[in-house]
């Protein structure tokens, strides 16, 4: 409770006190700052050398989706080479991107795929030669189709032997020039977004959260794909530190999706709620690393419906994180709802017991903590008037690092993932597409950057271990919630043009110009893009 008041008036300081000027050589020599991708995004060639489908795969091309996927998306498969010289244009120190399971490893266990192991070989050594330090992530939502059709995936404990021996894979093959892994991205929101809510693969949920799944039990899979996802984590940061950390000395760590919260009002209920709405979202999966036990509450609420950890096994999963990586986009406002405890068959979302108010910005807070409180929001205020623009609360990024740092003793901190989408024109509720032929001129997102790496530096001024920051995203993929309609990307892809030409936008000329250590990164010197900015970035 004290903790939680602390950090209450620590981000009302950050938000007097946020960095507005700052330059590349303000933070520490050892901070990497970058930008990232994954795979099933960004790669394409989706039925191509060997490559078997993933969840990922299969949630979209079912009834289920609007069509869009990933079958081709920024091909990046083919194109990776002209990319990297696009972030070695832009000055990028490090990149993040995942490895396809299935098209290392088809069908999830057995005979590595050599053109998949070709394939990362080369995009790794072409970072390197780059001088861009490769940062990799072993699952990024998109687990081997066949590992769930054959026995339910991160549902069973079979996982882990699977998930173990393709991680030894990825360590033989490319320890020796990866040094930064993570195990599972988000493993929060892949729990509730295919287990809770059934709204991303492998898109499992059952009444009374009837969002078309076939199959599935809200009460209980998320809290078994979790607690297998640790199992397995664990697994694997272990096997690294056996086998190869002492001739490889990289590092292991875990990935989590961290809004920061803050109490709707002063009340005891609501600060206790925004605790409880901490433990619940952070605490459910980071704790266990560090403490060998879920949350209190999240046992509690939960009951017999969240697996037990033997003596064994919460020995075997304590420590072994090197690092949290984490991924931020927005701020929400949490009241305490007690009666949702009441409901029948209770979810992990109800035994939160909190509204998540959209009173910030209404729709976006919403949307970025789960889809399950975007549709609450768009059901119950359709008339919401939208924001001009992506929310810009630099504070909470501030937060949310301050609490990390004071919670979990200040372990190392990668901010593996912040960005902003800015609204297309039309601003309706369910956001147009951005014209192929739209705006280079992201005014918005610079906006949004410029203020949050600002608050990034103010946290390691204050002691945060941070250590890394990843825009989300370097260029206009496939968005896994959003197919091609939204543009995270600091450079827009012509999907219409032979080539997938890629432009650079504002937001990438402002990053590059940061990271080239040149003066003045206020939001009002920001360097217009050249007339041509396909590619050169000086
Ligand atoms: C995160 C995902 C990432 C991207 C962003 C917008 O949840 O990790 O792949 O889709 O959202």
């Amino acid at each position: 409770m004290i903790r939680l008041r602390l950090n209450s008036l620590l981000f009302l300081f950050a938000a007097v006190l946020g960095a507005d000027h700052y330059d590349r050589d303000d933070f520490p020599a050892d901070f990497v700052f970058g930008s990232g991708t994954s795979a099933y995004q960004y790669e394409g060639a989706a039925f191509d050398d060997g490559r078997t489908p993933a969840i990922w795969d299969t949630f979209v091309h079912s009834d289920a989706s609007d069509g869009a996927n990933g079958d081709i998306t920024c091909d990046g498969y083919h194109k990776y080479k002209e990319d990297v010289k696009l972030m070695s244009d832009m000055g990028l120190e490090a990149f993040r991107f995942s490895i396809s399971w299935s098209r290392l490893i088809p069908n999830g266990r057995g005979p590595v795929n050599p053109k998949g192991l070709q394939f990362y070989n080369d995009f790794i050594n072409e970072l390197i030669s780059h001088g861009i330090q490769p940062h990799v992530t072993l699952h990024h939502f998109d687990l081997p189709q066949a590992l769930d059709d054959e026995y339910q995936g991160w549902l069973s404990r079979k996982i882990v032997k699977d998930f173990t021996a393709y991680a030894d894979v990825c360590f033989r093959e490319f320890g020796d020039r990866v040094l930064y892994w993570t195990t599972v991205n988000e493993a929060n929101m892949f729990a509730i977004g295919g287990y809770d809510q059934g709204l991303s693969p492998p898109g499992r949920c059952s009444l009374p959260f009837p969002n078309g799944c076939s199959m599935g039990n809200s009460s209980t899979e998320p809290y078994v794909a979790g607690h297998n996802i640790l199992l397995a984590h664990s697994a694997v940061a272990r096997l690294y530190k056996r086998k190869y950390k002492a001739t490889q000395r990289g590092y292991v760590g875990f990935n989590i999706y961290t809004p920061w919260m803050v109490p709707s009002t002063n009340s005891k209920e609501d600060v206790i709620a925004t605790k409880r709405a901490n433990d619940f979202l952070l605490g459910w999966l980071l704790d266990p690393l560090f403490s060998g036990d879920y949350p209190e509450i999240v046992r509690k609420n939960a009951g017999t419906r969240i697996p037990a950890f033997t003596k064994a096994e919460s020995k075997h999963i304590k420590g072994t994180t090197d690092f949290i990586g984490v991924n931020h986009y927005s701020t929400a406002v949490v009241k305490d709802n007690p009666g949702s405890l009441l409901t029948q068959d209770r979810d992990l979302i109800a035994d939160m017991a909190i509204d998540l108010q959209p009173c910030l910005h209404p729709f976006y807070v919403c949307y970025d903590i789960t889809l399950h409180f975007l549709s609450v929001a768009v059901e119950k205020r359709p008339h919401l008037p939208l924001p001009d623009q992506y929310p810009v609360h630099p504070w909470g990024l501030y937060g949310l690092l301050e609490y990390l740092k004071q919670v979990y003793g200040n372990i190392p901190v990668y901010i593996h993932e912040n960005g902003s989408f800015p609204l297309s024109p039309s601003r309706t509720i369910r956001r147009q597409k951005i014209p192929r032929n739209g705006t280079l001129e992201d005014t918005a997102r610079v906006e949004y950057m410029h203020p949050y790496i600002g608050a990034v530096l103010e946290a390691v001024r204050n002691g945060s271990n941070t250590k890394a920051y990843f825009v989300w995203t370097l260029l206009d993929c496939f968005e896994l919630l959003d197919g091609f309609e939204s543009s995270y990307g600091m450079c827009y892809v012509d999907l219409d043009d032979k080539d997938f030409k890629r432009y650079p936008k504002l937001s990438a000329h402002w990053y590059s110009n940061f990271l080239k250590g040149r003066k003045s990164v206020e939001s009002h010197n920001i360097m217009k893009p050249a007339e041509n900015s396909s590619v050169c970035l000086d």
